[in-house]
């Protein structure tokens, strides 16, 4: 029955929600983080159902269904679990696998304890004779020991085999180091060190694990870069470096780059939610890990061809997950790294401030596009700004930049205006009519509305709610001491949540709305998605979730120590007993 993780890991990676949902409901964007449309699960006619692009949820506020891309397959078509699962995988050309049984489960913990002791292995390399080269670059640099500790910076010696003998002697096998790519096989069948004279930066997720490595040349040469290929551990388009620190900043935006060299440099710097992607262009999958830490995000990209580029492509990922962005102008510099060398830190921070509106961006890219003293040019000009300003959801956002438009053309305002709305008019009416087409399909019968769990304490109900939340939110907060057990818990059904969290968090494994769904009853995969809606402050998340222990605490004392509340517990119990419904 079970499939392997990694697999519907890919399967829900493969599968964006909003465009699963939007084959069968038209959505509108809002305001807000979500999509709304009518549900399709209860009769309506406001919507009230909503998806969270970056969640990957789904949650009706009418009828209170809601749970992963999985679970709305299984609802809309009334599909079981695994035949839910076939679907999406068709839907996304995947094909099912033949062992359903995860190999990879236990391996992983091994091979992230290999990961450590090899980053270990380099990092106390910078202290010898050989690691002189290392100690070198980074001075060469400009990086300081106090960074290169921080990000556990290290260097991979000038030979063909010191890695494998140390992690040999320490009881790791050559397919454990082979596994996690940090061995390679030559073409005579002998195994020799992937990262060979170059300066080492782990990759370390937000739980803490060390998933994989970048290895920068020391001094010049190809490939500039080295990364871990894709293994059990690590997926190159999921992960980011340097997230594991940009999370706990507190300046309310992510600073997205591109050179490891970059992000250690701004962190040095004092801009310490810098993150980078791996040597890809950035994914949809990182910017929704990215929209979890922060609702804003400033692009700093190289400051060439390519960099605009990535820039472009980065504003249109992040624009769908309502994040603000702001994009940084590197003048006179190539690089952040660079631009700080030459300019010093409070020339980037003034940088920061004036970074531009990404509306400011696009519409200054579409005019460098074109000569507009002359005429056909001013028209090609209007006809893209128009269509670009019709996509945006604000109607006074677009009439300013429409008027702005309209005098870098020199046309009329009004004109400009109108053709705006009448191209976003079109944009529309297309819209509608795959609305129409989902409402062809047979009528939905209404659902009873969402039973709401009825609480025996609901004071402290609240508050395991929050625990609950934090501990799906925040990676790092299963291991934090004075957590209450399960037992603890005066809602059976929080109870059950709660433990899947906790015992999916203690062994890794994947913790997401659609990977939780073969194992919640769909009530309780309802209950955990509205218990997600509300909103939670992920910095200094330790605090808070002390506080919800607390009150978890105070709210329980209280209630056994009221007599009133007791019997009326007591009661509810009775009645729950005997099936009674209200
Ligand atoms: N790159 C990569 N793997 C990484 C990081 C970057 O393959 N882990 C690639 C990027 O895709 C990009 C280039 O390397 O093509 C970025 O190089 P650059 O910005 O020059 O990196 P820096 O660290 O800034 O290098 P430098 O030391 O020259 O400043
Ligand atoms: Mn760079």
């Amino acid at each position: 029955m079970a499939f392997p993780e990694s697999f519907i890991e890919e399967l829900i990676s493969r599968n964006d929600i909003v465009e699963v949902v939007e084959s069968y409901v038209h959505l509108n964007k809002r305001s807000g983080s979500n999509y709304f449309g009518l549900c399709p699960f209860h009769n309506e006619r406001t919507p009230s159902f909503s998806v969270n692009p970056a969640e990957q949820f789904y949650y009706c506020f009418g009828c209170g269904k809601g749970g992963g891309v999985i679970n709305f397959i299984m609802e809309i078509e009334n599909l079981s679990y695994p035949d839910a699962v076939a679907n999406l995988a068709q839907r996304a050309g995947m094909k099912l696998p033949e062992d359903r049984y995860d190999p990879n489960a236990k391996k992983r913990s091994r091979l992230l304890a290999l990961n450590r002791d090899a980053a270990r292995f380099f990092y106390s390399q910078l202290a010898t004779p050989e690691g002189r080269a290392g100690t070198e670059y980074l001075r060469s640099r400009g990086i300081s020991p106090a960074t290169a500790n921080r990000f556990g910076l290290g260097y991979a010696p000038d030979s063909f085999q010191s890695l494998l003998k140390a992690m040999q002697a320490l009881g790791y096998s050559e397919y454990e180091l082979f596994d996690c790519d940090l061995i390679r096989k030559s073409s005579r069948g002998s195994f020799y060190d992937t990262f060979r004279n170059r300066l080492i930066f782990p990759i370390i997720d937000v739980r803490g694990d060390v998933i994989g490595f970048s290895g920068r040349i020391i001094g010049s040469g190809e490939p500039k870069y080295l990364n871990s290929r894709d293994t059990p551990v690590f997926n190159k388009g999921r992960n980011l470096f340097a997230l594991n620190l940009a999370k706990k900043s507190k300046s309310g935006y992510i600073l997205l780059s591109e050179g490891n060299i970059d992000i250690v440099s701004l962190h040095q710097a004092g801009f310490d939610s810098a993150v980078a992607s791996l040597g890809t262009s950035l994914t949809s999958e990182q910017a929704r890990l990215i929209s979890r830490y922060a609702k804003e995000v400033v692009l700093a990209f190289d400051n060439d061809g390519a960099g605009q580029k990535a820039t472009q492509r980065a504003i249109q990922i992040f624009e769908k997950l309502e994040m603000k962005v702001r994009v940084l102008q590197l003048s006179g510099a190539k690089d952040p790294d660079e631009f700080l060398k030459t300019r010093g830190a409070d020339a980037f921070r003034l940088l920061l401030e004036a970074s531009e509106d990404q509306i400011d961006f696009r519409m200054n890219s579409v005019r460098a596009k074109y000569d507009l003293t002359k005429d056909e040019q001013r028209v090609a000009y209007l006809k893209e700004i128009t269509e670009m300003l019709a996509g945006l959801p604000d109607p006074v956002v677009r009439s300013i930049y429409g008027e702005r438009a309209a005098g870098l053309a020199g046309v009329g305002k009004d004109t400009v205006i109108g053709e705006i709305e009448r191209s976003r008019r079109g944009l529309l009416r297309r819209a509608g009519r795959s609305e129409q087409k989902a409402m062809r399909r047979p009528e939905q019968t209404a659902q009873p509305a969402r039973s709401t769990a009825r609480y025996r304490n609901p004071a402290s109900a609240v508050a395991e709610e929050g625990i609950i939340r934090l501990l799906y939110l925040e990676p790092t907060l299963y291991s934090m001491k004075g957590l209450p057990p399960p037992d603890a818990f005066t809602s059976e059904e929080l109870a059950s949540i709660y433990r899947l969290l906790l015992s999916r968090r203690q062994s890794g494994e994947a913790v997401s709305i659609s990977s939780l769904s073969s194992s919640l009853t769909a009530e309780e995969m309802s209950l955990l998605v509205s218990i997600l809606q509300k909103p939670e402050q992920l910095s200094g998340s330790q605090q808070t979730m002390q506080d919800y222990i607390h009150r978890m605490e105070e709210a329980q004392a209280a209630s056994s120590g009221s007599e009133g509340r007791d019997l009326r517990a007591i009661a509810s119990d009775l009645r729950e007993r005997k099936g009674y419904n209200q």
